[in-house]
């Protein structure tokens, strides 16, 4: 697969190492606004995930344990021995299995507009339609149905147009893959019961893919945990909300 495309930002004023993991069918650019974090921690490291935006390579098949392997990787790379990951919903989905997989490379960790639970039949059968739908309608289609899905109805157009331009810089094979991954993904509640280091859940009010009484079922399972509901926002919170939402995370990694 190659060394994951990514972007790394040095010499901030805090402590702590972060790592962004983006959404699906996004790509690192979904995480500009965040980059001003710099100010409160040490290192910002926002890597494009498997055959998104420049990490091409998914001629294969690909998985969330896969995916989990190229971090561990670019990790290892960087000789960085652990720091704080933050995942948006497939990125959190990969956040979770990683810490499963080795918990000992986690500072703490941020769950964005995700979920511990896997797809039900409904959710892997609605995969396929997915792949359907790409293959018969094209990307453009496919991004801009998705893009009127997660959107809170009250995002601005100049935000849509430039999460669109986000989704059509990939490759439509990156997204088949990432779909058949998801549909695979295996159940990571435990991970969020028995997670040793500091959680904080982040959720758009108007999230409806992973609305905020799902995050608050996961939340009640992670001792010690807090959950941060921004207002007039949906699925992509943190693009949507920028202001608020690192705000909210500088509040997190100064606590930590
Ligand atoms: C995402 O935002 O990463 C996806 O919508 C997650 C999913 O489809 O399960």
């Amino acid at each position: 697969m190659g060394l994951l495309h990514h972007k790394l930002i040095s010499g901030g004023s805090g402590t702590h190492r972060i790592m962004f993991l983006h959404g699906f069918p996004l790509n690192g650019k979904s995480w500009a606004a965040q980059e001003s974090l710099i100010d409160s921690v040490e290192s910002i490291l926002i890597p494009d995930l498997p055959g998104f935006g420049l990490s091409k390579g998914t001629d294969n098949a690909m998985s969330i344990d896969l995916m989990v392997d190229a971090l561990f990787d670019l990790m290892d790379h960087l000789g960085w021995k652990s720091c704080v990951w933050a995942g948006l919903s497939m990125g959190g989905y990969i956040t979770l299995r990683a810490y499963e997989r080795d918990p000992s490379r986690f500072d703490a960790m941020a769950l964005i507009d995700t979920k511990s639970a896997p797809d039900n039949d409904v959710g892997r059968i609605g995969r396929s339609d997915g792949i359907r739908g790409l293959r018969m309608n094209g990307m453009e289609a496919f991004a801009s149905g998705f893009v009127n899905k997660v959107l809170h109805p009250q995002s601005d157009q100049s935000l849509r147009d430039h999460i669109l331009s986000i989704i059509l810089e990939n490759d439509q094979a990156a997204l088949e893959h990432a779909l058949i991954a998801m549909a695979a993904r295996t159940d990571t509640t435990d991970a969020v019961k028995n997670c040793s280091v500091p959680i904080r859940f982040f959720v758009g009010e108007g999230d409806t893919l992973t609305p905020p009484d799902v995050m608050q079922t996961m939340q009640d399972l992670a001792s010690g945990s807090r959950m941060v509901t921004v207002a007039g926002a949906g699925h992509l919170m943190p693009m949507e909300k920028s202001d608020e939402f690192n705000q909210a995370f500088r509040k997190f990694v100064a606590e930590l």
